[in-house]
């Protein structure tokens, strides 16, 4: 293994290791701009130049491989002067528009210029080059070439990523730009990456740009709840708002990616159609309620149900695993049917990147807890038709939108109490005598399981709207009023519980999980 020594800090490293990569493992920043772990090497910006020892010319640490016995200075005399030279050279014809740039807060050049140059402009703002500002160049994203530093992150990307070559970087010289290839837009099903690599404000979101400051923003490590996938992400929000999501690298899951569906999926999550109240049917109209009267009423048309298959539970893959084994735990004590179900639109979209067909976040889980048994629902509904069923319990599960909708409705008609647990209004909870509203996985604890059983963690960004709850601790203090001396004060006891009883969950915690998942057991 070669051995390296960087600003006097020494690493071995294996063979093939680059000197930004060894500098990066040693906590030295090297300042860069077209180097970006998930593309290849372009070496075009010059931003990442060191000094090595023995070697006449400073040599870019991006392309540069870590040789043994090599003596790298990050911060040398020549080293400060070269990054000084290089962003005044990449700033001679940037416009400068800081105040009205969207990037503002994260602009690589913004954070360059102050940590390695500070050193006024020698040309002024009407001798810069112009070129084209607030192209629309696809449904997502934003082109401003004037603040283009030709990095060429965007272009490697669709030729490299997602192979849909859309962008180009066009003439010579000072004239150089980046725009879309002839006849092309960029609308590709992963378009939104090339704003989060863009260095610069010359890409920007559609969909965020003017909305919020950056700075203003606090971020909470999630997971995208839109496929099976479960990409990471990062969660952006302001006072309660979710304003974006973000990919958040994790190696065995996105690297650093992310589809447009699941980026644009965080305004679903809010907005008119969330539930916010505890409602009790009151003839034709629901009147608003409180949680614990609620909770005692559920309890007990539990108990007055009676019979065995009388009450009746489904839950969706859209549960979060802590929920599913609550129900679980549940349906064991009070004798219910519990059945799970996964479903997703026909023309779902899946490829072999990133996207999947099953549109729910934790089909896995259901399976693993043993709820996936496709006749489950079929049972419920005979159960309904023949008379049997006289409470049906549904949670996160807009049943009029699975499968045949006019037998559901008929079902729903006929069953003598529904209660419906969820975080959004639907035509299902119409029918409901009682609905209580829960949290998005974007404001609660929590683990979805991705279609290779890797076990993710959810994380409250935001505090549930209105009278909204957790689902497990709603779900935890009902059973309450089944057991005994029920201890669930967290969904991390509720995960800690389902791990020592079911197999596939064995050995895991949250602590386990931590920030990047843990595979299930087979
Ligand atoms: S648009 Fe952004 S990512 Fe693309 S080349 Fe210019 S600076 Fe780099
Ligand atoms: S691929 Fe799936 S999990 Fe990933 S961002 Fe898209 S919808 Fe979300
Ligand atoms: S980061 Fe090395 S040349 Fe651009």
């Amino acid at each position: 293994m070669p051995t390296v020594e960087i600003d006097g800090q020494k690493l071995a490293v294996e063979d093939g290791v680059t000197v930004i990569q060894a500098a990066e493992r040693l906590g030295i920043e090297i300042p860069h701009y077209c180097w970006h772990p998930g593309l290849s090497i372009a070496g075009n910006c010059r931003m990442c130049l060191v000094e090595i020892e023995k070697q006449p010319k400073l040599q870019i640490a991006c392309n540069t491989r870590v040789a043994d016995g090599m003596v790298v200075s990050t911060r040398s005399e020549r080293t400060k002067a070269a990054q000084r030279s290089v962003l005044e050279f990449l700033l001679v014809n940037h416009p400068i528009d800081c105040p009205v740039c969207d990037q503002a807060g994260e602009c690589k050049l913004q954070e360059y210029y102050m940590d390695y140059d500070r050193q006024p402009s020698r040309v002024a703002l009407a001798d810069k080059v112009r070129k084209r500002k607030a192209v629309p160049i696809g449904p997502l994203v934003m082109l401003d070439q004037e603040r283009c530093i030709l990095c060429a992150r965007c272009t490697r990307f669709v030729d490299e990523v997602t192979k849909t070559h859309e962008l180009a970087i066009f003439e010579r010289g000072n004239h150089c730009e980046v725009a879309l290839a002839p006849g092309k837009t960029l609308d590709n099903p992963y378009s939104g990456n090339v704003i989060d690599i863009c260095p610069v404000g010359a890409l920007t979101s559609r969909d965020f740009r003017f909305r919020a400051r950056v700075w203003y923003l606090r971020e909470t490590e999630s997971v995208c709840g839109e496929c099976a996938n479960g990409c990471n992400i990062e969660v952006f929000q302001r006072e309660g708002q979710i304003y974006r999501f973000q990919p958040r690298y994790n190696p065995d899951v996105n690297q650093y990616w992310m589809c447009d569906a699941g980026r644009l999926s965080c305004h679903g999550l809010q907005g008119e159609a969330r539930l916010l109240e505890i409602l009790t049917r009151a003839g034709e109209a629901f009147a608003v309620g409180e949680w614990s009267p609620a909770l005692d009423t559920v309890a007990a048309r539990m108990h007055e149900a009676g019979g065995a298959g009388a009450v009746a539970m489904i839950a969706s893959a859209r549960t979060p695993n802590e929920e599913l084994y609550l129900l679980r735990r549940l349906a064991v004590r009070t004798g219910a049917t519990l059945a799970g179900i996964s479903w997703s639109p026909a023309d779902a979209t899946a490829d072999d990147f990133l996207l999947k067909a099953d549109k729910n976040p934790n089909t896995r889980g259901l399976v693993a807890l043993g709820l996936a048994d496709g006749a489950g629902i079929e049972r419920v509904l005979a159960g309904i038709e023949g008379g049997t069923v006289r409470l049906l319990v549904l949670h996160r599960t807009d049943l009029v939108g699975w499968g045949d909708a006019a037998r559901v409705r008929r079902a729903l008609e006929r069953v003598p109490a529904v209660v419906v647990l969820d975080t959004h209004g639907s035509e299902t909870a119409e029918y409901a005598n009682l609905v209580l509203p829960i949290a998005t996985y974007a404001e609660c604890d929590g683990t979805f399981t991705n279609h290779a059983g890797r076990v993710q963690r959810l994380r409250p960004a935001i505090e549930p709207p209105g009278k909204a709850r957790p689902g497990w601790s709603v779900l935890a203090e009902l059973l309450g009023r089944f057991e005994e001396g029920v201890a669930l004060p967290s969904a991390e006891g509720v995960f800690a519980a389902l791990a020592s009883e079911v197999a596939a969950f064995r050995g895991l915690d949250y602590a386990t999980i931590g920030s990047h998942g843990a595979v299930l057991a087979d």
